[in-house]
């Protein structure tokens, strides 16, 4: 089985944790890791990924080899490894765009060569790299950046999980235009891997498959990282309430009294996040039942766990013929796939995919 040759479009981070997750698989490619759902999809191991190369526009990143871009100031997600074959790969420079408005710019300098990059300049390193999958994991709201991206995908002919929940595979102009040019589209909008919308819906589910009647439903969540930082400016966080509703809609919420998203910036959580969530339903004889939930988790490796099966996913879609949205796989893995499905339905239909 070849390789799976994979880019980062945001060296951020997710993008440190799952570099982190494929270095311990690269290092012990039998065994099995902890959070790591399939040891093969579509005949991949993780340890057949190799990161080739990644873009950013941070001055304390670009132009270094991903390992010491890992270390700049913004990260606050943990080091639990040092990179292994992967240290070296290239930081490479981006446009900007709108990729650090409102807080993060406060927190991120751009760098010089940043500004002189182009989308061309992208879509070249992505055919030079021999790129197969390119992760978009930027700041959320950053809508131009990360359509030039997936431009720029489509133009080298590169499949694209869309980690953001800016709408690409959910935008039926833009799957279309990829599944016309026979590339793979995954997204919108990672679900992590054991999150607050996995354990919100799968509850859902759970009230709903005994009959019982939801009234009311909350999900609020905080965090230290820039993903919050970048959250807390109303005007970056409106793709984000879409997307939790969308997931919650795909579970049976319709028609109830629902909040679901992004809460506030707490610094000092740094990249540990915590959701406290609330369904009321009602049962026998109209009794009322109250669930609440408080998850305390690490941010950025919930979200390698997931980005972990979707690289992968992207990779055996592309060998099997498939492009633009593709359906089975991504329910299970993004909050806003274009057709969302309830957990278990989606956990069965991306494992059938996967097998
Ligand atoms: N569990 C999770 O962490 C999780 C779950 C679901 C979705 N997501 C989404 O994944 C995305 C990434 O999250 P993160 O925590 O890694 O964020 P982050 O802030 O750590 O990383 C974003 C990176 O993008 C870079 N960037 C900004 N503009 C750019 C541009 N024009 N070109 C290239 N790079 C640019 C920043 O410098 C930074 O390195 C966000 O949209 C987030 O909402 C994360």
């Amino acid at each position: 089985m070849k390789n799976i040759r994979v880019a980062l479009a945001g060296a951020g981070n997710c993008a440190w944790s799952f570099a982190q997750f494929v270095a311990l698989a690269q290092a012990a490619p039998d065994t099995r890791l902890p959070g790591l759902m399939c040891h093969t999809l579509g005949g991949y191991r993780l340890a057949d990924v190799r990161i080739v190369a990644a873009f950013d526009v941070d001055e304390a990143k670009v132009g270094l080899p991903l390992a010491e871009a890992f270390t700049a100031p913004v990260i606050s997600a943990t080091g639990f490894t040092d990179l292994g074959a992967d240290r070296d790969a290239p930081v490479l420079p981006a446009p900007v765009l709108d990729g650090l408005v409102g807080p993060l710019a406060s927190v991120v300098r751009p760098a010089a060569a940043a500004r002189d990059a182009t989308p061309e300049h992208v879509a070249k390193a992505l055919v030079e790299h021999e790129v197969d999958v390119l992760v978009i994991a930027l700041p959320t709201g950053a809508s131009r950046a990360i359509r030039m991206f997936a431009q720029a995908a489509l133009t080298a002919g590169t499949a694209v999980v869309n980690c953001t929940p800016e709408e690409l595979a959910r935008d039926a102009s833009v799957s279309r235009r990829f599944a016309e040019a026979g590339v793979v589209l995954l997204g919108d909008d990672l679900r992590s891997h054991l999150g607050a919308t996995c354990l919100h819906t799968a509850l859902i589910e759970l009230l709903l498959s005994r009959g019982l009647e939801l009234q009311s439903t909350y999900q609020l969540n905080v965090g230290g990282n820039t993903d919050f930082l970048n959250l807390a400016d109303a005007g970056r966080s409106a793709s984000k309430f879409t997307s939790k509703a969308n997931a919650l809609r795909a579970a049976g919420m319709s028609d109830v009294d629902g909040v679901a998203g992004p809460s506030g910036f707490i610094g000092h959580l740094a990249d540990t996040k915590l959701c406290f969530a609330n369904v009321t339903a009602k049962s026998v004889l109209g009794s009322q039942v109250s669930i609440d939930i408080k998850l305390t988790v690490e941010d950025s490796p919930n979200a390698a766990g997931v980005i972990a099966n979707a690289v992968r996913a992207a990779k055996t879609a592309t060998d099997r013929g498939l492009s633009g949205a593709v359906d089975a796989p991504s329910p299970l893995l993004f909050k806003s796939p274009p057709h969302g499905l309830p957990e278990s339905e989606a956990r069965a239909a991306f494992l059938d995919f996967a097998s």
